[in-house]
């Protein structure tokens, strides 16, 4: 069982992490809150949504979010979708402007294929910069990953 004080935060576009995220947060007992855009992201089209985020990165963009309390969480559940092979530059900013020093970040990314192994090196080095400590990730594109992801932070 989770003992810190611990939220959940999730961002999605599509709604992918958001099912992720409500899974987790059966599991953990934790209400998952949504990481939301300033300026919302296309929902409709995905070709709309990828002119986005590829100007996002060809302009080296770091979206803006609507502000989120943390209070004093010491551990952070954090999920996302893989975007280019790597997280969302909004995560990219979240984790780059809030303090989180001395916070414990567990990512969990969703995706068509790609593993949390690709975005781990952009999250390792966010963290060694802002001070925080990354846990454990895992992909968490089914219920099965999601249980073997949380397999230490649950009763069974
Ligand atoms: C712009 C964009 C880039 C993506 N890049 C990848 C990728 O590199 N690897 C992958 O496996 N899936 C990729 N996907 C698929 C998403 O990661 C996947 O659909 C994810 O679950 C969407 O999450 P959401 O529904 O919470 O927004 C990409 C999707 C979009 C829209």
């Amino acid at each position: 069982m989770v003992q810190t004080k611990t939220a959940l935060i999730y961002f999605s576009v599509s709604g992918h992490t958001q099912t992720a995220a409500e899974t987790v947060g059966r599991y953990l007992q934790l209400t998952p809150i949504a990481l939301t855009a300033a300026q919302p992201y296309p929902t409709t089209g995905f070709q709309q949504l990828v002119a986005r985020t590829d100007a996002e990165n060809t302009q080296s963009q770091l979206p803006e979010f609507d502000p989120v309390a943390l209070g004093d969480t010491q551990t952070l559940y954090l999920g996302f979708p893989t975007w280019y092979h790597q997280p969302p530059r909004i995560i990219q900013n979240f984790l780059t402007t809030t303090d989180l020093t001395g916070m414990t970040v567990i990512p969990f990314v969703t995706s068509a294929s790609s593993r949390v192994t690709e975005s781990l090196p952009y999250l390792e080095k966010w963290a060694a910069d802002g001070n925080f400590s990354l846990g454990e990730g895992f992909t968490a594109n089914n219920p099965d990953e999601i249980a073997a992801g949380l397999k230490d932070d649950f009763p069974l």
